[in-house]
């Protein structure tokens, strides 16, 4: 018998230009860059000389992160594609869904078969395998609520591990894997359970209202439509303008903080989250700042959403840090609230 590796296949390219490879469109260079398509070539590139030699950092569509400086090791973007249904039942399809296919992509294949659970997160730029990182959620919903199991391999062992939904910790806009055990894995495969029974959730308020403009009842489908097109209104599309998304995480302080400086800023948007604990509109705290529209060379704070950092054209990731950096101090010395980056930066 004879047996190919795709070893030989591998394409390991040299001091690679990464603009088209992150939505802020940041000119950094990589020192070494290879896709994967499967596992068996994932698992070529984990023998290779140039991974056991690099340090190493895996790439999704590259929407939430910011290269600061050139990336001075291997860069491995991950392109495992496909959607495998394990199981169909009375109320429920379990489907398996390889890290690299298209998030989008992958909510209207659900929506167009009738299922629900992912339609309030239509337009999500990025990849499936990245979506339990950081917990992706939008109008109302988050992944962790159809995530069954998450597969991935171990780089220090190159061992498969497979988490179950509550050993991926999930939080709002964090997980282990963005947590305490960040950098340690690549995520090969993510199982959800997409169900027949419609979710509607149209709790948030401008989807209803989006859908009564349509004039359409909620359905998965009409509900990712609705989705759609409030963020195509409120959003830059990163192929115009590059961004990634909102740049800080909304911040959870104490209620009676909130309650007393809600006082000095009657307007202060906020979301009760637990007994002691309000999530802050981050957007409003750096829109009240005066600082929605604000630009410093090609480094920006969006015109429309002002916790969406911009990159006019030719900003460097030190620049948008920059920027990032003096919106945190001004909000800090306004309200004294600490904002963080929900961004990776790199
Ligand atoms: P990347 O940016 O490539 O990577 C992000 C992180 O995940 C990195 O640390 C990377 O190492 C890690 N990673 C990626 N793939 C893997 C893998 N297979 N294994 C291990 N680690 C991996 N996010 C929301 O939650 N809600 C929103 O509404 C939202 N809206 C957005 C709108 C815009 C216009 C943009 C540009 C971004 C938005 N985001 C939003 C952020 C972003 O789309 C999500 O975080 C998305 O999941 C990132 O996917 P990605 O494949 O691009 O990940
Ligand atoms: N607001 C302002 N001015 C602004 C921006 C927002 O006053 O410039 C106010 C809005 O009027 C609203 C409130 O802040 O009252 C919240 O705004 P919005 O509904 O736009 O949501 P957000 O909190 O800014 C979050 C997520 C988004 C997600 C939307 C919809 C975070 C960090 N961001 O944004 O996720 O799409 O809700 O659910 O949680 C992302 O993570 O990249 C992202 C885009």
């Amino acid at each position: 018998m004879i047996c190919f590796t795709t070893f030989e296949l591998m394409i390991f390219s040299e001091n690679f230009s990464l603009k088209t490879y992150n939505t802020f469109g940041i000119d950094a260079k990589a020192k070494y860059f290879t896709a994967f398509e499967s596992i068996a070539e994932l698992n070529s590139i984990l023998i290779s000389e140039i991974y056991k030699n690099n340090k190493t950092f895996v790439l999704g569509g590259g929407s939430n992160v910011l290269f600061k400086e050139d990336y001075d090791g291997l860069i491995i973007h991950n392109k495992i594609a496909g959607i495998c249904i394990l199981e169909d039942n009375k109320n429920d399809v379990i489907v398996e869904v390889g890290a690299g296919k298209n998030w989008h992509n992958f909510v209207m294949w659900s929506v167009s078969q009738g299922l629900s659970g992912i339609e309030n997160l239509a337009l999500i730029p990025g990849t499936v395998g990245a979506s339990p990182i950081q917990n992706i959620g939008a109008y109302g919903l988050e992944v962790k609520d159809t995530i069954i199991k998450v597969a991935a391999i171990e780089i220090a062992t190159q061992k498969v591990k497979t988490f179950s939904n509550a050993e991926c910790e999930f939080q709002y806009r964090n997980s282990i894997f963005k947590g305490k055990r960040k950098g340690e894995f690549i995520i090969t495969k993510v199982t959800f359970n997409l169900s027949k029974i419609p979710f509607n959730k149209t709790s948030y308020g401008v989807i209803a209202e989006e859908l009564k403009s349509l004039d359409k009842a909620p359905s998965p489908q009409s509900i990712a439509e609705a989705v759609i097109n409030i963020r195509s209104r409120k959003l830059p599309n990163p192929e115009e303008l590059g961004n990634s998304g909102s740049f800080f995480k909304n911040p959870v302080i104490l209620t009676p903080k909130f309650t007393a400086l809600q006082k000095k800023f009657p307007k202060l948007v906020g979301y009760k989250i637990s007994e002691t604990e309000t999530k802050v509109a981050a957007g409003w705290l750096i829109d009240n700042a005066g600082l929605k529209g604000y630009r410093k060379a090609d480094a920006g704070v969006h015109i429309n959403q002002a916790l969406v950092l911009v990159n006019y054209g030719e900003a460097s990731g030190e620049e948008i840090i920059a920027l990032a950096k003096e919106i945190q101090t001004i909000v800090k010395e306004k309200y004294d609230i600490q904002i963080v980056p929900e961004v990776n930066i790199l």
